[in-house]
């Protein structure tokens, strides 16, 4: 695969102080020093993954995906190229604002800005989070997965799989239309859902190492009236466990626990039935749909009785208990 992972996301805004306060009091972020109209946040090894710049308008966004090495943005931009795609070679300059050996930039079928690069640098200190986490699970997993909403998904989608080497994790196609993809073990870095007239980020997913930074995170923003977007409750495609808050921006954040990792090599692509979660999640598909959009409106419809998963957990993670699993124990059979 071209893509290895999310690496970063560049968010354009007026509100540097709201960003500053949410990214750090909520989600736990570390703020590094960037001066002037740019904020920068921390979420683990690497030099930055978030940032804030308020030299650009509210609506700008990028997108920074990772490749293995200057050969191969090498071979994505001449791929990107022989496809009609424009293609940046960004300056020295820019790569070091980004804190990666080199990028590229080019525009996806709906506008949105997208970087490739390579040789992301770390920082020379610990990850130091602003409020008691246990940290983000990212790695060769990237920072996470970005909903992105379009108004026609095959095109969308042809550029994504045949041009950036993105694999199907699953899709919907009734009652909405919508694709998970793939770049490594992570279910989903990218997911790509068709709306007529919503274009644009629905969220970013950073998933923590464990349920109760999660819980706790859900505490903090419950405090705040209006931050809770989407309620606590667990995804039956990716396993998450997650809750949705709104942000200084128009799109969300999911934050979330738990999710499994799929293996290339013998994943093979479903389709799904339905998005409503296993339990909670209320506002999800309000959030989908928009809220001048006709019913489904607030609540998803009841999901069939008797979906459930194993959690997915790390080594050290859990401690087992006494007992059987009777259910596990049937459907292993
Ligand atoms: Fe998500």
């Amino acid at each position: 695969m071209t893509i290895q992972a999310l690496g970063y996301l560049g968010i354009g805004t007026s509100s540097l102080d709201d960003w500053t306060s949410f990214a750090t009091g909520q989600l736990g972020l570390q703020q590094v020093d960037r001066g002037g109209n740019t904020r920068a946040f921390r979420m683990d090894d690497r030099r930055q993954r978030i940032v804030v710049d308020a030299n650009q308008p509210a609506a700008h966004r990028f997108f920074g995906w990772e490749v293995a090495s200057a050969a191969a943005l090498d071979a994505l931009a001449a791929k990107l190229e022989a496809h009609g795609i424009a293609v940046t070679r960004e300056p020295q300059a820019r790569a070091d604002q980004r804190f990666v050996g080199g990028l590229i930039s080019f525009r996806d079928p709906d506008g949105t800005q997208l970087e490739a690069f390579h040789s992301p640098m770390l920082a020379d200190t610990p990850f130091q989070p602003a409020r008691n986490i246990s940290g983000f699970r990212t790695g060769p997993l990237g920072m996470g997965h970005v909903v992105l909403m379009v108004p026609d998904l095959d095109t969308t989608l042809a550029f994504y799989i045949d041009l950036l080497g993105f694999k199907v994790s699953d899709y919907i196609r009734t009652p909405l239309k919508a694709c998970f993809l793939h770049v490594n073990p992570r279910h989903h870095s990218l997911a790509i859902f068709q709306h007529p007239a919503r274009h644009g980020m629905h969220h970013l997913m950073m998933e923590l190492n464990c349920l109760d930074d999660v819980g706790q995170g859900y505490d903090i923003a419950q405090s705040e009236k209006d931050r809770v977007a989407v309620s606590l409750g667990r995804h039956p495609n990716d396993y998450m466990t997650s809750f949705y808050t709104r942000t200084p921006a128009d799109f969300l954040v999911e934050y979330g626990w738990g999710a499994r990792e799929i293996d290339d090599a013998t994943w093979k692509p479903e389709e799904m039935t339905t998005i409503a979660s296993f339990w909670g999640h209320d506002g999800l598909i309000r959030s989908v749909a928009g809220s001048d959009a006709p019913p489904p409106g607030d609540h998803p419809p009841p999901p069939p009785e008797g979906r459930r998963a194993p959690l997915q957990v790390v080594e050290g993670g859990y401690q087992k208990i006494s007992g059987v699993c009777s259910w596990w124990d049937a459907t292993a059979g």
